[in-house]
């Protein structure tokens, strides 16, 4: 059945209630759509773990710095309320700009420390816009849960770090990246690449594959994990933006990866003008 499509925070802070007030367990998808198959497997996880599942669809201008690609942030609505019908959720907050930033408006959240390094050092005020948007979101539809994907591994933990700092009472699941067969993880972004970009982009994964090779026949020093993953971005002719072997929950760098401690290799480069992220755990 089409979802329900909510354009208004009072309609939409109306139909939440009356799911919550009818006894039912809600269950948010918060994306800015363009969905892919990442999506739809949040979707139909919070289907299992909850009566309903909804879904917002903003393309959030906050968490865009003046020189990205907000306005050119790849759209269909027509196709996204399709995907959401298919994945079983019931409604779509899907509002204008104004609805959400309406004149007058001047409160931001901001999480000072998992959103310094990495995205947060290169995308100045990113993790800010995330933040403010991802707590709107909540405080209006007051989930019993959110989901989110593990592709965005850094958001992830901001969006964990201010649920808890705020004492949301909504619990985070993250979910793992769905990626393409041949090992691209799925991205709205990807639908900026060209064919030979296409191509290119398969280094990101490929040299995180290395990274964890080189663990599993025991390196364990980060400097040389972190190299196996720079040889194939420039084998491929990408742009490194960074590549870090973190703690897996702060997000702090390591020199070496030790047993039981859960460290996340990041890496973030170009093809051309279009920037990916990829992650993946290293030990643990
Ligand atoms: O991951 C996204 O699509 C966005 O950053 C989010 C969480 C929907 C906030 O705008």
């Amino acid at each position: 059945m089409a979802p329900l499509v909510l354009r208004t925070v009072a309609e939409t802070a109306a139909w939440a209630e009356s799911i919550r007030r009818s006894g039912r367990r809600l269950a948010l998808v918060p994306t800015m759509g363009y969905l892919h198959d990442g999506h739809v497997s949040l979707m139909r996880e919070g289907r299992g773990r909850a009566d309903v599942v909804a879904a917002s669809i903003f393309v959030n201008p906050t968490q865009f710095g003046p020189t990205e690609d907000l306005s050119r942030y790849p759209r269909d609505m027509e196709g996204d309320l399709a995907k959401c019908a298919s994945a079983g959720v019931e409604a779509v907050f899907a509002p204008e700009p104004s609805e959400v930033y309406p004149p007058g408006f001047q409160t931001y959240v901001e999480v000072t420390q998992v959103s310094q390094g990495q995205c947060g050092a290169r995308r100045p005020g990113h993790f800010k816009g995330v933040a403010t948007v991802v707590t709107k979101l909540l405080c209006l539809f007051k989930p019993h849960v959110a989901l989110f994907g593990e592709k965005d591994y850094q958001q992830l933990q901001v969006i964990r770090a201010l649920e808890r700092d705020l004492n949301l009472g909504v619990e985070i699941i993250g979910m793992p990246t769905i990626r393409e067969a041949d090992g691209l993880a799925m991205s709205s972004r990807n639908a900026y690449l060209s064919p030979e970009g296409r191509k290119q982009a398969l280094a990101l994964s490929r040299g995180m594959a290395a990274a964890q090779a080189l663990y599993r026949q025991g390196t364990r020093e980060v400097p040389v994990l972190v190299s196996a993953v720079r040889r194939e971005l420039e084998a491929a002719g990408l742009r490194e933006d960074y590549v870090e072997l973190v703690d897996a929950t702060s997000l702090s760098p390591l020199s070496t990866v030790s047993p039981g401690q859960p460290a996340r290799l990041l890496v973030a480069a170009f093809v051309g003008t279009t920037r990916l992220i990829d992650n993946q755990p290293i030990g643990g």
